[in-house]
């Protein structure tokens, strides 16, 4: 085993991993060593594909104001949402996008020259600040370039794919890393860690997340005893490409589509009437799939019935100037131009509200760990997330954690040398050694249909108690699985076999809290508990882990600002 020391492990370069790496080398002047780490390269972290924008208050001479911001989030959220969190943060992110904007981000601007904002789901303002609809990539390459400013100290793991975080003594002690392109095996050791490792969308087969989100930060953390929140909440965006679930991305309601069911009928008004398909994500995908089951979806493969969402009357100007990437996407995918033809499209999984639990500055229980981005639940989303308030979220706490945690590493020192290493290089030796029949593909294609299956938009007690027996089949079968591949040089065989076990542990986790909580509120729908239940039901799930399992237990919500009410747009 290789070993590796430095002041501070950040797991994970998407927007939160960058941002806190940026603000933690800004703050020690380039003098705290920084370890990069990250399955992919660099570049590649899926927050690259965020579209549509990224929510900030920045027009309050024009009526935007903090407390709008933050009572849209805290509805938008189910009353799920801590208020204090969503206070703190509608301040801070406005500071974030000027952040950018110094730092060279391509802002789209309005003809004066200010920066643009369009409409956004559940958003009572035009608030989602934008970069075509490239506002991901363009932020990350924006964090990529100015992170070059402090390359001294900066040190870069790129596909060094993390197996294990390792907790002794409640305090970080290591990860341990496979270096994807010779096979070693590697410790990396620091004063502290931040979990910056994003969700765990390709638990579910149809998704508009890359095949890389497949759970590993959050399993990692779970196994190594920090509490995995509201896992029950799943976000189904309302506009997926069919058949691939692609993100189409929400700017393009912003900017004007509709949405048309089987009758050519703009349904929302049904559902949404002041809000129409700017409605939260949750009630539009709710109203997409009661039109399906209805019977005024069309067709589609593989049971993949869609509606259309139509961009043509925006025209083409609009259409190159706004929304190029989508354009391009459906001609590339499906041959389809939306300048002529509306798009096919249906409800896709997205977003993971729940994740590592964290205090308001991102710290979670150990000393030196903290947590950022989707992989965390700081709850500020809730029940549901706004679009637009998942960039600003990576933003703002990959700002907060990464200062939190420079400071702390200037006076502390390295945890013990880690006694646990060895038990997980055994435990993939085992795997290289064993001769079990099942199949790890195969396990994960059958884990994924179980949550589409049961896990969707509409759930019930019923579809779930199968989902979970299925899970818990799956988790007996993955024993005995064995790797066709025995080599070191990228090995993407381990690396999926052991994906595969993360997803697993993270899809029983979502599925045990969601047939727990008998209600409904934001992502969680249930046919058999329809209502919101507030005596019963207003408090987070914590899900722990224990070897038989997850154990659940319940922490309560802050709603020092508003008192839940009901929920109409
Ligand atoms: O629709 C979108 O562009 C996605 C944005 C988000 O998830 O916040």
């Amino acid at each position: 085993m290789e070993v590796y020391n430095h002041d501070l492990v950040i797991l994970g370069t998407g927007l939160a991993g960058l941002r806190a790496a940026l603000e933690a080398a800004q703050q020690s002047k380039g003098e705290l060593d920084i370890a990069l780490v990250s399955k992919l390269q660099l570049m590649r972290a899926h927050s690259v594909a965020a579209e549509g924008g990224t929510a900030a208050v920045m027009r309050q001479d024009e009526g935007d104001s903090y407390e709008l911001h933050a009572w849209d989030t805290v509805k938008g959220s189910d009353f799920l949402a801590d208020q204090n969190v969503v206070d703190f943060f509608v301040h801070d992110s406005p500071r974030e996008i000027l952040h950018l904007d110094h730092w060279g981000i391509p802002w789209s601007r309005m003809e004066d020259g200010r920066i643009a904002q369009r409409p956004f789901g559940g958003h009572t303002f035009p608030r989602a600040v934008f970069a075509a609809d490239k506002t991901g990539f363009l932020e990350m390459q924006t964090l990529y370039d100015t992170l070059m400013k402090h390359t001294k100290n900066i040190n870069r793991y790129d596909e060094g794919f993390v197996t294990s975080i390792l907790i002794e003594n409640n305090r970080f002690a290591g990860l341990t890393m496979i270096d994807m392109i010779n096979g070693r095996q590697v410790l990396i050791r620091g004063k502290a860690l931040i979990i910056a490792a994003g969700g765990a969308g390709q638990i579910f087969g149809f998704t508009t997340y890359s095949e890389t989100v497949t759970g590993d930060g959050l399993a990692m953390s779970y196994r190594a005893g920090l509490a995995l929140k509201d896992m029950e909440f799943i976000q189904f965006h309302p506009t997926g490409l069919i058949p691939s679930g692609i993100l189409m991305t929400e700017a393009c309601r912003g900017e004007g589509g509709t949405l048309l069911n089987s009758n050519g009928e703009r349904f929302m008004g049904n559902y949404a009437p002041s809000k129409m398909e700017l409605a939260p994500r949750d009630m539009v995908s709710r109203s997409e799939m009661t039109e399906i089951e209805a019977g005024r979806g069309f067709p589609g493969p593989e049971g993949l019935d869609f509606i259309h969402l139509d961009l043509r009357h925006l025209g083409r100007d609009k259409i190159l100037e706004r929304l190029p990437l989508i354009r391009e996407v459906t001609i590339k995918h499906i041959g389809l131009d939306p300048i002529e033809k509306p798009i096919p499209i249906r409800p896709v999984a997205h977003y993971t509200m729940g994740g590592v639990h964290t205090d308001i500055k991102g710290h979670t229980a150990v000393e030196n760990v903290w947590a950022a981005g989707e992989v965390a639940c700081v709850s500020l989303h809730g029940a549901n997330r706004l679009g637009a308030n998942s960039t600003a979220e990576c933003l703002v706490w990959g700002r907060v954690v990464g200062e939190e945690a420079a400071r702390y590493c200037a006076n502390a020192s390295a945890a013990e040398m880690p006694k646990d290493a060895e038990q997980e290089w055994a435990k993939i030796d085992a795997l290289f050694q064993s001769k079990g029949g099942e199949d790890h593909y195969q396990i994960r294609k059958e884990l994924r249909k179980n949550l589409d299956a049961t896990m969707g938009v509409f759930r019930t007690g019923g579809q779930m108690q199968a989902g979970l027996n299925k899970i818990r089949e799956l988790k007996e079968r993955y024993k005995f699985i064995s790797l066709k591949d025995k080599s070191l040089r990228y090995n993407t065989d381990l690396e999926r076999a052991i994906e595969t076990g993360f997803m697993i542990d993270v899809a029983e986790v979502a599925t045990l809290g969601a047939l727990t909580r008998t209600e409904s509120r934001g992502g969680h729908a249930r046919r058999d508990y329809n209502l919101r239940d507030d005596e019963n039901w207003l408090k987070h799930t914590m899900a722990h882990f224990t070897s038989g399992g997850p154990r659940l237990d319940y922490s309560p919500v802050d709603i020092s600002m508003w008192k839940p009410v009901e929920r109409k747009y």
